[in-house]
């Protein structure tokens, strides 16, 4: 058997069960690959079932004002998504549910992953939507390689149109991937149990012994430090957006305060707004002269 093909056996008895893998509606496909990027897939189930209550269609998402969807993402996380989601939406219901992965890719917000995720998962296109599971499994698997680099997904790719199936269920490929990626192909793989393991070059070495895990796998970018504040600031941005959410409208001069007890008025004032710039310039956030609030639009 293929090794495709002995991934889908795999899949089908050991894949977990996930509200978005039983349908093929674009609208909660793309909601769903949305909310999986940078949130674990735990946390999306609760936030996906809610989320198709309040927006159950592309239209009623994009009658939806910026406070609207920054509400109901609040806890997510990574906020520009809903507004991103939201845009796409009304790109939807202007020229209709795009057909091809290219006229995905066209719309504004969607990258390479989500236009091929869309295509598989709810079009059943025979494409790869590359993240970093896909490519540490396919990495392994296709180039032998322990840990994949980011500038190996072009040799991926192309060695992944040999790997899908022409026919049957190649657009559940990704879905099994994902599964395996979880359980089994982790950073420190458990090769023994894997389905792949007569197929995989990596896992040789990896049985062997000889592979040395590293910490982190991944370099982390190097972000703008200020003063004693924990890195990223990701974690303020979320605590102000919090406070003008649960408030409606929070005071600018008492901002500080609320998201850092050691708030110090004179060192930390500049990087505060710079903060609340940011989130206004991204479009989670507005301000009146004297109070930050929620967005109009
Ligand atoms: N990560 C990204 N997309 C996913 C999906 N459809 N299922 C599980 N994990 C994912």
């Amino acid at each position: 058997m293929s090794p495709a093909g002995k991934l889908l056996e795999w899949y089908r008895r050991h894949g977990r069960d996930l509200p978005w893998r039983s349908t093929r509606d674009p609208y909660r496909i793309l909601v769903s690959e949305i909310m999986l990027q940078q949130t674990q897939v735990d946390r999306v189930k609760e936030y996906y079932r809610a989320w198709l209550k309040q927006f159950p269609t592309w239209k009623k998402l994009a009658g939806a004002s910026n406070a609207d969807v920054i509400h109901a993402w609040a806890g997510l996380g990574y906020n520009r998504r809903a507004l991103m989601l939201r845009d796409v939406a009304r790109s939807v219901v202007e020229h209709g549910v795009p057909k091809t992965e290219q006229t995905w890719l066209a719309i504004k917000g969607i990258g390479p992953y989500t236009a091929a995720a869309v295509s598989a998962f709810a079009q059943q296109k025979r494409t790869l939507p590359i993240d970093t599971n896909i490519r540490r499994i396919l990495g392994r698997l296709l180039l032998g390689k322990p840990f994949t680099e980011l500038k190996d997904d072009e040799t991926i790719r192309s060695k992944a149109d040999d790997f899908l199936p022409r026919r049957g269920a190649y657009y559940d490929v990704p879905q099994a991937i994902f599964d395996l990626a979880t359980s089994i192909c982790t950073k420190n793989p458990d090769c023994a149990s894997c389905p792949l393991r007569q197929d995989c070059k990596a896992a040789k070495l990896f049985l062997s012994g000889r592979v040395k895990i590293p910490k982190r796998s991944v370099p982390v970018a190097r972000e703008r430090k200020h003063r004693n504040k924990p890195f990223p600031d990701r974690i303020y941005r979320g605590r102000i957006l919090k406070f003008v959410r649960e408030r409606g409208q929070v005071s600018s001069l008492r901002l500080g305060q609320m998201i850092d007890p050691d708030f110090d008025k004179h060192l930390d004032q500049e990087w505060l707004e710079a903060m609340i710039n940011r989130l206004v310039v991204d479009g989670l956030l507005a301000r009146t002269p004297k109070k930050v609030i929620l967005p109009k639009g």
